[in-house]
């Protein structure tokens, strides 16, 4: 159990034990997943097969983030469909992925005997690139749209698939981070596993020079992981105020 928010592993409650005024009603394991080889001797080694089994699912949700990351890429005409339309530049993004920062955060929400007057996980953004999202079969994830907090029905065998701060700021704006919450219930304890994926740990992450024109002037500064941990280690995390502090007015 650290607050040092670049250790290999944590456990803990809530987001920030030292800033936030009102706990979360959540318990979690954080993993870091890249590169594997370097961090797997630091994950839990009980059970006996935990390692062998999260680091497959480590892997194979990489695999399925890449290929969403292409279909991504291609629809902002920053990777071709074809052979012949790639450019080596194009690549260049895509070996940045592969080599790319990752998170597996397992969340166990208990079950809540006073719901109303807390939350699972306050209103936030993901401050990745893209996270994978495996929740089990209890409500409590919500996403805000049009004002108005949506519950995303669980479905099983899916994963959502929520856009993150790091995403529309590489985009300039066009695809749009989801604030989202979780509610908790009295009854039924609720389990959910987030893999998120971004550019590498030391990479600045800014918008796609080809997205920018005349026409769509930056919107966004550049920014790093450094300064984002910096930032949630200093106070408590709203919304979606990190991507508003990146953004040019
Ligand atoms: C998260 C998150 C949602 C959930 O871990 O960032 O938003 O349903 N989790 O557990
Ligand atoms: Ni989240």
């Amino acid at each position: 159990m650290s607050s040092d928010m670049t250790s290999p592993v944590r456990y803990g409650t809530s987001l920030n034990q030292r800033k936030d005024s009102v706990f979360c009603w959540r318990d979690f394991l954080k993993l870091v997943c890249h590169p594997l080889s370097d961090v797997l001797p630091h994950w839990p080694s009980c059970p006996m097969d935990f390692r062998e089994v999260a680091a497959t699912y480590a892997r194979e949700t990489k695999w399925l983030f890449i290929r969403i990351t292409e279909a991504i890429l291609e629809s902002l005409g920053l990777w071709g469909a074809t052979t012949e339309e790639k450019t080596e530049e194009d690549d260049e993004i895509l070996k940045q992925f592969h080599d790319g920062s990752q998170l597996m955060v397992v969340n166990c929400f208990p079950p809540c005997p006073e719901p109303d007057l807390t939350l699972g996980m306050p209103p936030h953004s993901d401050y990745g690139f893209l996270t994978l999202l495996l929740q089990d079969e209890v409500e409590g994830l919500q996403i805000q749209y049009k004002g108005k907090w949506i519950t995303v029905e669980p479905m099983p065998n899916s994963f959502v698939v929520n856009v993150g701060d790091h995403l529309e700021i590489f985009s300039n704006g066009r695809y749009k981070s989801v604030l989202h919450r979780v509610f908790v219930n009295p009854a039924k304890p609720r389990l959910s596993v987030a893999s998120l994926h971004s550019l590498p740990f030391n990479c600045m992450v800014g918008p796609s020079p080809k997205l920018i024109d005349q026409v769509n002037p930056r919107r966004y500064k550049d920014t790093d992981f450094a300064t984002f941990l910096e930032y949630i280690s200093s106070c408590e995390p709203k919304k979606k105020n990190f991507l508003e502090s990146r953004k040019l007015t």
